[in-house]
């Protein structure tokens, strides 16, 4: 039903949640891996870094909880260098598939208790809020998740973070900053397509889960860099005129050539923006990690 409402929209739209289906959350993690998206290997060598002067800031005991953990492997990194500081750990994902390893991930380690919550980020805070126990709690909101909000809903999910945390409790998080076009160009449209094959999977999701009729051939990935709302933007764009029914929802598009449905944007940001979003969400001031070559910052902001 929601999927039917957003590609009815002008444009036409699919929300990027929907990417992590088990299939999408592997795609995913292959992304993490291409040379030119550089995101999450920016982010990672930070945390092994500067995980124990980003502690060193926090009061112990510490809980800690992550909004779109994935594969687990960063908050891995914090636990490994945090040593005896940590109590309960609350992992919340979207996705099954990716709360299955991180779970396997974190038993490696010496134990924590882990909690898992399958759902959205608010779901999850929201559970967060009314479950805590003693002892501050570090909310991470990493690899430039918060890039797929627009500005708006940024500013919203700051602030409900904020809403959900009190005095000693702190969020940590990882944005993705402005670069040059062809780098950035090159990130959401690989040469081995890979984040061709993550967008496509989508439409391959829908025909499995809701009786779709995607010809997968017949949208091509695309992904452009705006300028002027500072995102990457990535389209699903319908190679020919072509009618889709979705049987779940009852629907039937008609597509035109080169009619796109919208999958994703991906919001870059400059360190002072980072500062100032945070500031105006109720958190004290921030302290920043980053990494110019790449062009990746880790925020921390203190409650
Ligand atoms: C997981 C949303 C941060 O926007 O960079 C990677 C997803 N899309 N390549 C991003 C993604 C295409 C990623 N986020």
């Amino acid at each position: 039903a929601d999927v039917a409402e957003y590609l009815q929209r002008t444009p036409r739209q699919l929300p990027s949640r929907y990417f992590y289906d088990a299939l999408g959350s592997a795609l995913f993690d292959a992304i993490c891996r291409l040379p030119w998206y550089r995101v999450t290997r920016a982010e990672t060598a930070l945390l092994s870094r500067y995980a124990r002067q980003i502690l060193e800031r926090l009061p112990r005991p510490l809980n800690i909880s992550e909004l779109g953990c994935g594969n687990g492997e960063k908050l891995a990194i914090l636990l490994e260098r945090g040593g005896e500081r940590f109590r309960r750990v609350h992992l919340i994902d979207i996705s099954p598939a990716a709360l299955l390893s991180a779970r396997a991930r974190l038993a490696t380690l010496p134990a924590n208790p882990v909690t898992t919550f399958h759902g959205t980020y608010e779901e999850g805070l929201a559970r967060l809020a009314t479950h805590r126990s003693q002892g501050s709690w570090l909310v991470l909101f990493l690899g430039s998740n918060i890039g797929n909000f627009d500005p708006p809903a940024a500013r919203d999910m700051l602030r409900r973070i904020r809403g959900s945390l009190v005095e000693g409790d702190a969020l940590l998080l990882g944005t993705d900053l402005v670069k040059s076009p062809r780098v950035l160009q090159l990130a959401y449209d690989d040469p081995l397509q890979v984040t061709a094959a993550f967008n496509r999977n989508l439409l391959r999701r829908i025909n499995d889960e809701a009786g779709g009729t995607f010809d997968l051939d017949g949208f091509a990935h695309r992904a452009r860099w705006n300028p002027q709302h500072s995102r990457v933007e990535m389209h699903l764009v319908s190679t020919r005129q072509q009618l889709v029914r979705i049987a779940a929802a009852d629907l039937e598009v008609e597509f035109q050539k080169d009619e796109w449905i919208w999958t994703e944007s991906s919001y870059k940001y400059e360190p002072a923006h980072v500062l100032s979003e945070g500031c105006q969400a109720g958190f004290l001031d921030g302290e920043q990690w980053i990494d110019e070559d790449a062009r990746f910052a880790l925020t921390l902001f203190k409650v």
